[in-house]
């Protein structure tokens, strides 16, 4: 059966992922955030594309914005997300104030993410202005994942969360944009938060795939990030999410549980400690004690 069509065990690459544009009779490329191993390894399964996205400064930390997200957090968190996706292609955002001084800045930092996480590609946010770097990314190996549209990095200085390119100028910039980062090498671009005709159009245009977040249906793939889908994520809502779960809700119930068992002395129960058994009475044989240091002791554990 095809690839373009099925979901197979093969770890995906970047050229697999160049490659799936819905046109060409591709199944659209199915993307999510993750931050750590665990969730990483229960969308690897599922998902084309993982993105540790520098959301992860709001979603986890708590900023209000993603710019005080800093090189080694990406690098710690793309590392652990490395180690539970075993066929997912692992995408590693380049933090605010990392990749915008020059060419040179950008490969330094995004050669130190990827050879520090393992990730596959990088992702940074930008257009026209952005693809020089891209370009000299790309010609030194280093794969690149374009994002224009809304970019959270610079969300203060382009007016706050709206839908991008309902002006004509807008959207001349952003046709060029993706125009100019295909161009430059990159692999795939993210559209946020543009209006739909615009993603349709710019996803009608490029060679390489589109991934739409709050942009089109029309976009070769699509990506959410996974505490707002899943309902865990609570401070706000956009327009563009749908929650497929809610397990903010499932969460507070369960913790609300346990912390009612542990009240009323439900918890722990018997299966839940070692040796039940009534001890038995500690005979005194000092005279033929094990000193302490050789005594053999157990594999320590959690279970
Ligand atoms: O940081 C992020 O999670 C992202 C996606 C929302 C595209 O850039």
């Amino acid at each position: 059966m095809s690839t373009l069509t099925s979901i197979t065990n093969e770890k995906i690459s970047v050229p697999a992922i160049r490659a799936r544009k819905v046109r060409s009779g591709s199944v659209p490329i199915a993307c999510l955030t993750a931050y750590s191993k665990p969730m990483a390894q229960l969308l690897d399964p599922h998902v084309d594309v993982i993105l540790v996205g520098d959301s992860l400064g709001m979603v986890l930390y708590g900023f209000e914005s993603t710019q005080p997200v800093t090189l080694d957090m990406m690098i710690d968190h793309g590392a652990a997300v490395v180690r539970g996706a075993k066929r997912a292609l692992v995408v590693v955002d380049m933090p605010f104030g990392t990749y915008k001084l020059s060419p040179a800045q950008a490969y330094q930092n995004a050669s130190r993410i990827m050879a520090e996480t393992g990730c596959a590609a990088v992702k940074l946010e930008g257009g026209t202005e952005m693809a020089e770097t891209v370009a000299f990314l790309t010609r030194r190996g280093i794969p690149v994942m374009g994002h224009i549209g809304l970019l959270p990095q610079s969300v203060s200085a382009s007016g706050g969360y709206r839908a991008h390119g309902r002006e004509e100028a807008e959207a001349h910039y952003l046709v060029q944009s993706a125009r100019k980062l295909q161009d430059a090498g990159a692999f795939a671009i993210v559209i946020e938060s543009t209006v739909e005709p615009l993603a349709a159009r710019i996803t009608q245009e490029l060679e390489i795939p589109t991934i739409g977040i709050g942009a089109s249906p029309a976009c070769d793939g699509q990506i959410l990030v996974t505490d707002d889908m899943l309902g865990v994520f609570q401070d706000f809502k956009p327009k563009f999410v749908r929650q497929f779960a809610q397990l903010g809700q499932q969460i507070s119930t369960a913790v609300q549980d346990y912390a009612k068992a542990v009240r009323q002395h439900e918890f722990p129960a018997p299966e839940h400690c070692f040796g039940v058994k009534p001890l038995v009475p500690i005979q005194d044989n000092s005279a033929n004690k094990t000193a302490p240091d050789k005594a053999p002791h157990k594999k320590r554990g959690r279970r």
